[in-house]
């Protein structure tokens, strides 16, 4: 990815514990071909000093909007203008809103009102305060002035709490930013994506389903709609909330999926199939929740679902159609022979017996198959996983 050659990118430090990754977020820009210029908040500098980000930009630091000396060497109006892009990471709550608002009450903010550069920001704070209604309504109103917003992530915090609110890691700040530069290369396309499992019932309150966290299926909406593609993700039921710009179709079994998919899919340019869709449903639902007898045992009848992905690919006009195949063991193999079986163009292949990836972690490791040969992909987060597939997808459509 050398989509920052030559980038000029004025980096905003705010006041939080993310700060200390700012470091290895200049970095990583300026392995990337970027030059990056650093503006730090005053509370900025008591997680992380001037000094480490001037060594490693190799860029005097700003820090203060009056000070007469910096002024004199690059003032606040020619480094808003020096930006082709001015990122925020961490931008912490109270910059957010100060953002929002307008103000220009230290170096940072007024250069973000000088610039006529985009801007992004990698949000960062403790999960309550990334849930404020304040800090909402303030993101919605950046997000409408086209500010790009990048995470937060969710996982565990300094704070010691779980839940949204951790920047983004660099590296994939930088691919995300990179991606603002890019021609974006799924413009004009329709990609249909189902992610999650399916729930088959059993009687009002029991189902089947499987572990499925929609995690890959979500990534690679999410990396659709940042290549530019209209995107709807049809989903099972799981604990993700849906990209904001997905076309957001939740369904609960596999019958439902494949009603949504056939409404969707015909017309569309590219279908990946991520869900992990129940092989099998009861073949009756009963309608009253079934009693407990006093047998020892009990037998449910199942009857095949359909296999959505083969009804896709089995359309008149059938779109670049990808499957996905987890399996344990021989599985480039078995990934071979489904290419053949569902008809399909391109099947994505993870071994899930490897520890660590697949199913319901947040990393992957894959190998795309095609007719034409193999791709393969090393373990990497299934973000950037689902970034690099698009873009490999994207080149088929394409050519
Ligand atoms: O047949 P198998 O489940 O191994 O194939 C996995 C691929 O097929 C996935 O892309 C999955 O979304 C899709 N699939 C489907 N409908 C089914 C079963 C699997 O679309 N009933």
């Amino acid at each position: 990815m050398s989509t920052l050659q030559n980038k000029r990118i004025l980096l905003g430090v705010t006041g939080g514990i993310a700060a200390y990754k700012a470091a290895e977020l200049v970095r990583e820009l300026r392995r990337l071909g970027a030059s990056v210029r650093v503006v730090m908040t005053p509370a900025a500098c008591e997680f992380i000093t001037p000094l480490t980000l001037q060594a490693l930009s190799g860029n005097p630091v700003h820090t203060a909007l009056l000070d007469p000396e910096a002024e004199a060497a690059m003032g606040h109006i020619e480094l808003a203008r020096w930006a082709d892009l001015t990122l925020i990471a961490p931008a912490s709550a109270d910059f957010l809103a100060r953002l929002q608002s307008g103000m220009g009450n230290d170096l940072l903010s007024t250069v973000c009102l000088a610039t006529r550069s985009p801007i992004a920001i990698a949000p960062a704070m403790n999960q309550a305060m990334w849930d404020a209604s304040s800090t909402q309504a303030n993101i919605a109103q950046l997000r409408e002035r086209n500010v790009a917003v990048f995470g937060p992530g969710s996982g565990e915090q300094a704070c010691g709490e779980f839940g949204p609110g951790r920047m983004l890691e660099p590296v994939e700040l930088a691919a995300q930013l990179a991606l603002q530069f890019s021609v974006q290369a799924l413009t004009g396309k329709t990609v249909v994506i189902t992610a999650g499992p399916t729930r088959e019932a059993i009687d009002p309150v029991r189902y089947l389903s499987n572990h499925s966290s929609g995690k890959m299926g979500y990534a690679l909406a999410q990396a659709a709609i940042d290549a530019g593609a209209r995107t709807i993700l049809i989903s099972g039921p799981c604990a993700l909330a849906a990209p904001e710009r997905a076309e957001h179709v939740a369904v609960t079994s596999a019958d439902d999926m494949l009603a949504a998919c056939l409404n969707y899919a015909p017309g569309c340019d590219l279908f990946i199939g991520a869900a992990a869709v129940a092989d099998f449903r009861p073949a009756n639902v009963v309608e009253q929740k079934l009693k407990k007898t006093a047998a020892d045992t009990m037998t449910l009848t199942l009857v095949k679902n359909p296999d959505i992905i083969a009804s896709i690919a089995a359309l008149d006009a059938a779109p670049f159609t990808v499957a996905f195949a987890a399996e344990s063991e021989q599985v480039l193999d078995y990934a071979r022979a489904k290419l053949e079986r569902k008809k399909v163009d391109c099947v994505i292949a993870n071994d899930i017996s490897a520890t660590g990836i697949g199913f319901n972690s947040d990393d992957n490791a894959v190998t795309v198959i095609e007719r034409s040969g193999d791709t393969t992909f090393d373990r990497r987060n299934k973000m950037q996983l689902a970034h690099a597939l698009i873009a490999l997808l994207a080149k088929r459509l394409i050519g």
